[in-house]
């Protein structure tokens, strides 16, 4: 056995020891240290870069495909562990804390962050607000790569991943507000169908092949002990239900939160996360479904790609002939995130740098592979070019053909105009954060919709929030998920003609 530390930007740096010739990524994922690994440890990706000291060698390594065979200094990056789009939400609040309150914690997990609330049961109000990367993420960006893992060898891994996550937020909330662990009454997670599943130990079998089935969609109730989530003895943990294949529980929590099963208006709800999730319809009836919107925006599959984070290019405008970007935390742009992307595809596509088949028309070629690039070596923090890459437009194409096929599908099932469609609500970090007129401008969102987009935040987290403390919501939202019609996209031919007719760019 080789000793491993890892150094984090923590206190305490974390001890393990690995079998000689396992890789640096399994024996990381094995202790729950969390290393980026968007590809699952393929090698494909390039992101799992570590830096490592060791006898043998020294230097920036891709973990998965470091064998671990003498003892090993392992640095691992800061933002591994945070999400600084979602850092801000983080506000702690002390006022009016009794000693006898009862609190309960509310969850939304996706697939790349865990956003946590602990709140007042009392009064609803929020005390303490926490958000972590999801640590499944050493196990792939994509819950199609974490199902395989699962398939392959059990979830138990992943299902310890996310309760000890969970226990650790909990921890935190406690520690920052100085209440006791045995006033916190009850716990409500709400996630897509696989996080709900991997959570309570649920297999995820099913969710692998067609029809792609949730094995479960009704709402649990069970005792926190029974979950292994450490609150007071006696407590619970509610989890809202699931409406149907990978249109989860979070997508339930949205529409509560915005009580659009209350509206008589036609509205569109998108979640673009590494998945997208899309509800169209009004009170009368309303149509659910997912599109493989895979994790491009969340900086996955993207060679210079990363989430949004201190040093991303978050945000792009086109001015005096040239692309000028703003970085997250002002500094030197490291990499580019979802929201970046999606500007810079609009603006290259405004100018003809990117034709209508998604053809970069004037490429430069770094490292072998014909690119565009949108911040010199000279002008970036790593040293080298930040650039995109004609393989991460066809990547942006596939997502963003596919959000509009579905709202397409959607509303020929419901014969409704798109015209007719009053507000589109988008929820979710990268919805917040995209320009909704770029979205619409490289065709995720149907131009017609533009004028009627709305951004609403972390709806899902509001609707746990709700669901936690009000009995009367948490029914609500179980009669709403029965409610929702769910329609598989995946095998339908009329999707698949209509997703490669919007993959295309539109030109001025
Ligand atoms: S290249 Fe190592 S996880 Fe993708």
């Amino acid at each position: 056995m080789h000793r491993i530390r890892f150094k984090t930007s923590g206190k305490n740096d974390i001890l393990c020891s690995a079998e000689p010739n396992k890789t640096l990524l399994a024996a990381a994922q094995e202790a729950g240290v969390v290393i980026n690994a968007p590809c699952g440890g393929k090698g494909t990706c390039g992101k799992c870069l570590v830096r490592i000291e060791s006898e043998l060698k020294n230097g920036s390594f891709k973990a998965c495909e470091t064998s671990v065979d003498c003892e090993i200094t392992v640095y691992l990056d800061h933002s591994n562990l945070k999400n600084t789009l979602l850092e801000d939400a983080g506000i702690i609040t002390t006022k009016n804390l009794s000693e006898y309150a009862k609190f309960a914690m509310a969850f939304d997990i996706g697939t790349t962050t865990i956003v946590g609330y602990l709140i007042d049961m009392r009064m609803g109000e929020i005390f303490y607000t926490t958000s972590i990367l999801n640590p499944q993420i050493s196990f792939g960006a994509d819950v199609i790569t974490r199902l395989n893992y699962a398939k392959e060898n059990g979830g138990d891994k992943l299902t310890e991943l996310l309760r000890s996550a969970i226990n650790s937020m909990i921890e935190e909330a406690v520690a920052h507000t100085l209440i006791n662990i045995n006033q916190i009454q009850l716990v409500c997670v709400v996630g897509n169908t696989c996080m709900h599943h991997f959570f309570h130990g649920i297999s995820t079998d099913s969710l692998c092949q067609a029809p792609f089935s949730a094995t479960i969609t009704e709402a649990l109730v069970n005792r926190a002990v029974d979950c292994g989530i450490r609150i007071r003895p006696e407590g619970i943990v509610k989890a809202l239900p699931n409406i149907g294949s990978f249109v989860g529980a979070d997508t339930v929590s949205a529409l509560l939160a915005c009580e659009l099963h209350e509206t008589r208006d036609n509205f569109l709800l998108i979640d673009i996360g590494t998945n997208g999730e899309l509800v169209m319809g009004s009170k009368g009836r309303m149509l659910a479904c997912s599109a493989a919107a895979g994790p491009a925006f969340e900086g996955a599959k993207i060679d210079c790609g990363m989430r949004g984070e201190k040093g991303a290019i978050d945000h792009a405008v086109w001015e005096d002939g040239r692309l000028k970007v703003s970085v997250i935390g002002d500094g030197k742009p490291v990499g580019i995130c979802g929201s970046g992307v999606v500007d810079v595809i609009a603006c290259l596509t405004k100018e003809g740098i990117i034709d209508e088949t998604g053809l970069i028309t004037v490429p430069e070629v770094f490292d072998g592979k014909k690119v565009y690039i949108i911040v010199s070596g000279q002008e970036s923090g790593i040293g080298a070019p930040i650039y995109l890459s004609q393989q991460d437009v066809r990547e942006v194409q596939l997502a963003k053909g596919a959000i509009a096929a579905a709202i397409i599908m959607m509303s020929n099932e419901l014969a409704l105009e798109i015209s007719h469609i009053e507000t589109v609500y988008l929820a979710g970090a990268f919805g917040n954060y995209m320009d909704a007129e770029n979205a619409c401008r490289i065709g995720m969102i149907l131009p017609a919709l533009k004028d009627k987009i709305i951004n609403i935040g972390n709806a899902a987290g509001e609707g746990a929030r709700r669901a936690a403390i009000d009995p009367n919501e948490y029914a609500r939202a179980i009669a709403l998920a029965k409610k929702v019609e769910f329609i598989e996209l995946a095998n339908n031919i009329a999707f698949q003609n209509c997703f490669c007719e919007q993959m295309g760019f539109e030109q001025e």
